[in-house]
């Protein structure tokens, strides 16, 4: 879910015959897909692990404990792994073989489902164009992004998409919820607020599956650079090919995973919730020679109507709200539609500068 780098006419590009696709067995890459990048990256010595298994015990002490856990890791790295998140391989499995089918449709077949307008509930396409304050470019990759809560969208093929993707965002809608709890217990925020203000009965949940072909020169071309998400909580899950950079400290590194856990961003919503506490962490997919990548990402928003600013708790305790507050719905808006202000992304412009 791009919102750094999201631009109005990323949404539209569809073309035939020269996709990332076509073009990994060709040996070099065409002008057009020209990004300057240096995707170099530190291998972390550890990144946080959450259990999940320990949020939802019984036994308080161990609860305290990963609730603990969870407000560090948001708070140092904006990122972390979950494991013992209870989501079954099966499905996990089932998931990546029914996308891969998706991207092997015919073209003329997943065109009926590029998006006609930049906030349509199903989007598929290659080729989108993307800006940074400085340069236009093409991402190597194609896509499907999906609206799937509070109403559920999904193409019709392959059959079983439907009902995989309905399965899998409705358990990963759950766990974002368990987590937000957990990190606004670790805030002390009265439980009510918080249901009242992000009405997360409605929230709204993209899924997106990107698909990153091998690349003959991975240092040309990237898959997505580097920008925060949108929402609260992003998951994502990757085919085994290692792709995720995130940055810690002005450093790039790898986001490696165990098998089976799922890497957990915090995003812009949780950073302007928790004025600041929580880092809506800088992350970018970059390309490698060798084998073809599928990330599935499911992005874990507050309700389209929460109206979104630093918790009132929070605001007593710093002195001041760090953000300005903004309706979810909006903040989509216009991350779909204007992107950059003066080279700023939707968090730089909602940010509130000290005046002391
Ligand atoms: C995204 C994203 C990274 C990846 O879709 O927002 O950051 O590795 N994807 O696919
Ligand atoms: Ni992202």
């Amino acid at each position: 879910m791009a919102s750094r780098v999201a631009s109005s006419d990323s949404f539209k590009h569809f073309e035939f015959d020269a996709t990332p696709k076509h073009l990994s067995s060709s040996s070099s890459v065409p002008s057009k897909f020209n990004f300057t990048n240096d995707r170099t990256a530190f291998t972390p010595d550890s990144l946080p692990i959450i259990d999940f298994s320990a949020l939802v015990t019984g036994d308080p002490h161990q609860r305290s404990k990963a609730v603990h856990d969870l407000a560090t890791a948001c708070r140092d790295w904006g990122f972390f792994i979950l494991v013992n998140h209870g989501v079954p391989e099966s499905l996990m499995e089932a998931m990546f073989r029914v996308v891969k089918e998706f991207f092997s449709l015919a073209d003329s077949e997943k065109k009926q489902y590029e998006a006609k307008s930049a906030s349509d509930p199903i989007k598929c396409g290659n080729f989108n164009v993307a800006n940074t304050s400085n340069q236009s470019f093409t991402l190597w990759r194609d896509y499907l992004k999906l609206y799937v809560h509070p109403t559920f969208h999904c193409p019709h093929k392959p059959k079983p998409l439907w009902d995989v993707v309905q399965e899998y965002t409705l358990i990963t809608r759950e766990l974002a919820l368990e987590l937000i709890k957990a990190v606004c217990e670790a805030l002390e925020l009265n439980q009510r607020y918080v249901d009242e203000t992000l009405k997360m009965e409605s929230s709204f949940q993209m899924f997106a599956t990107n698909y990153y072909p091998r690349c003959p020169h991975p240092d040309q071309a990237i898959g997505i650079p580097s920008h925060t998400d949108p929402g609260l909580f992003t998951f994502l899950i990757h085919n085994g090919v290692a792709g995720l950079q995130i940055e810690h400290n002005g450093k790039w590194f790898n986001a490696n995973s165990p098998q089976n856990s799922i890497l957990v961003n915090a995003a812009d919503q949780l950073e302007i919730f928790t004025n600041g506490r929580c880092k809506s962490v800088k992350h970018r997919a970059v390309l490698n020679e060798e084998k073809d990548r599928i990330s599935i990402v499911v992005a874990n928003g507050p309700s389209g109507e929460a109206v979104l600013g630093p918790a009132e708790a929070l605001v007593e305790k710093d002195g001041r709200a760090k953000y300005c507050a903004m309706k979810y719905e909006e903040y989509l808006e216009s991350q779909l539609t204007k992107s950059r202000v003066d080279g700023k992304s939707i968090l730089e412009q909602q940010m509130i500068c000290s005046t002391n």
